[in-house]
């Protein structure tokens, strides 16, 4: 195996319940994932990220745990991960699995003692239960919000029937937050972290890997008003219509939950249970927090390995704003030794076919329904979508795929209220939509029933109508398909090392010109309105159809240097 392969991996994520159903419940499972991952394996990827299949009620779509060591009936049982593992390593794919430290589900057996434990207990020190405020303790014991929308804070009742204690949860109140000053707490997540390096994973993509540790005493805080939904990222968050990203080094946001220097003991203390094991295993850090030296925290050389770049995904399709996200992004990852990752779009963001061509903003975590303005058509945000995707992998690093990205599925606006299933939509009383437009199950075959998703029943999610043209078997094979250009964007990526590779700008391009050289490739990447001279160069590769030796808007091309 190649050393250090996390440097330059293409990372596929995988999104459990919507990527392939085996046993026709409706909700994709591990079994679906095996038989597909032949698929994925043409596709030219070297990993996949499998977002949680844990045991869980799935108030947050498995981003609440149950049981950490177990698989959720509704995804299989050990022995299907088992299988899924050693398939995916038999076709040379890495697997790195989702942990969830901030925060378990309240169905969890050590959330289900704390309440029936008193006050005071050992049993609720392992979470983040206080008293309330005022006279009758009827006011949450600070200010904080539920990154959902609504107080982070919900009374329980005590035993004894009367109104008790408030515990924290970040997120939605079946979410109630660990207390990571417990020693319990640590050695419990390093039993965990064995549990599944033992069973042979490559590693962890880490929840909310900033939001461990709170500020003591856990002061009051009101969060700026154009923060995203994450609260730290800054900007008007992934709105498509700011045109400079929020980089600078100036400490951006001061929130008492997010980026508090003791995470990062933490990590430095699990970087040493994953150097225990053969074969590089890696932690993969999902913290919002800017500006972007702040993140490179996160992989110094004894803490984890990689970070997701979420200020390139927030950057909008603007070649300044692009060019400036890319060198600070070289520049603090390789301050502290760490390869730079890219990513476009993941389980939580409305998916880039749609993202970069939005003219309203819209900050993280709100999602787009049918009330939404300023959407684009179809082929206009595919369109912009690919230029953007052959320009990210393109670049040096490693870089992240979500499912669905490679069919150019755009996010889906019509879902029926009925059908949405976010925490976000219900604790807005419907004013955000939430994330559930980017999790669609996705279309294999365009003449199956669920276009292939399962053999039958309907899915968790409805697939549109249009997704029939965009199934797998109507692109595979076929010229200029988004499939084929992911296809042999991955190859050619492979083939030219550009993971590895050294960027360096050229010179005397139009300024809506994004233009670099990779070592043996020329990328340039027309973010303008007008069509722009192409230099010299064999094309390689390019996002959509060009005209002669003119490169037309929303469209990248890579060129033999
Ligand atoms: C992360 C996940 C998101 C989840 C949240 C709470 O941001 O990516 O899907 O809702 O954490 O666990």
């Amino acid at each position: 195996m190649t050393s250090e392969w996390w440097r330059t991996a293409a990372i596929y994520q995988i999104y459990p319940r919507s990527f392939a159903d085996a046993n026709g419940d409706g909700m994709g499972d591990l079994a679906g994932i095996t038989s597909r991952l032949g698929d994925l394996q043409e596709l030219g990827i070297d990993a996949i990220w499998l977002s949680p299949f844990f045991t869980s009620p799935q108030r947050d779509a498995g981003y609440d745990v149950a049981d950490y060591c177990d698989v959720d009936p509704r995804f299989g049982t050990l022995a299907d991960f088992d299988a899924m593992l050693a398939e995916a390593h038999a076709r040379g794919i890495r697997v790195i699995i989702d942990l969830v430290p901030n925060h378990s589900s309240d169905r969890h057996e050590w959330f289900q003692a704390a309440l029936a434990a008193a006050p005071g207990s050992a049993e609720r020190a392992r979470y983040l239960f206080r008293d309330g405020l005022g006279p009758d303790g009827d006011v949450p014991p600070n200010n904080w919000e539920s990154v959902f929308g609504g107080p982070a804070w919900t009374r329980v009742t005590e035993a004894d029937g009367t109104p008790g204690q408030w515990y924290l949860h970040l997120f939605d109140s079946s979410q109630p937050d660990f207390d990571w000053t417990n020693e319990e707490v640590r050695e419990e997540f390093r039993r965990i972290l064995r549990f599944w390096l033992d069973r042979g994973v490559d590693g962890f993509r880490v929840d909310v890997a900033h939001g461990l540790v709170k500020a003591e005493g856990l002061p009051d805080w009101t969060p700026p008003a154009d923060a995203g939904s994450m609260g730290g990222a800054g900007g008007t968050g992934a709105s498509g219509v700011t045109l400079e990203p929020e980089i600078s080094d100036e400490p951006g946001d001061h929130a008492p939950y997010w980026g508090q220097d003791g995470v990062h003991e933490i990590y430095r203390d699990w970087r040493a249970v994953l150097d225990e094991y053969p074969g590089e295993r890696i932690l993969a850090a999902e913290a919002w927090v800017d500006p972007l030296p702040r993140v490179a925290k996160w992989v110094r050389p004894d803490e984890m390995h990689q970070a997701f770049n979420f200020a390139y995904l927030e950057t909008p399709w603007d070649a300044a704003a692009l060019r400036t996200v890319i060198d600070a992004s070289l520049e603090a990852f390789g301050d502290v030794g760490a390869p730079s990752t890219w990513v476009l779009s993941n389980h939580d963001v409305v998916r880039h076919a749609t993202r970069l061509s939005v003219t309203e903003a819209n900050p993280q975590g709100h999602g787009l329904g049918p009330e939404s303005k300023g959407l684009p058509s179809f082929e206009a945000g595919l369109r912009r979508a690919r230029a953007a995707t052959a320009l990210m992998l393109a670049l040096p690093g490693s870089a992240y795929v979500y499912q669905g990205e490679e069919l150019g599925l755009p996010e889906v606006i019509h879902l029926p209220d009925d059908a949405r299933q976010d925490p976000t939509w219900f604790r807005t009383g419907g004013e955000r939509y939430g994330r559930d437009g980017c999790r669609v199950p996705l279309p294999w075959e365009a003449d199956a029933p669920n276009y292939g998703f399962g053999p039958a029943g309907d899915p968790w999610l409805p697939q549109p109508d249009e997704w029939r043209e965009l199934a797998r078997d109507r692109q595979r094979g076929v010229p200029g398909s988004t499939l084929s250009m992911y296809r042999l964007a991955l190859g050619l990526r492979r083939e030219h090392a550009l993971g590895a590779g050294t960027l360096e700008w050229l010179p005397g391009f139009d300024d809506a010109v994004v233009a670099f050289r990779n070592g043996s490739v020329v990328v340039v990447a027309n973010t303008g309105a007008s069509p722009v001279e192409l230099p010299a160069g064999d094309v390689l590769l390019a996002s959509g159809d060009l005209e002669g030796r003119t490169l037309p808007t929303d469209t990248t091309v890579w060129l033999r240097a």
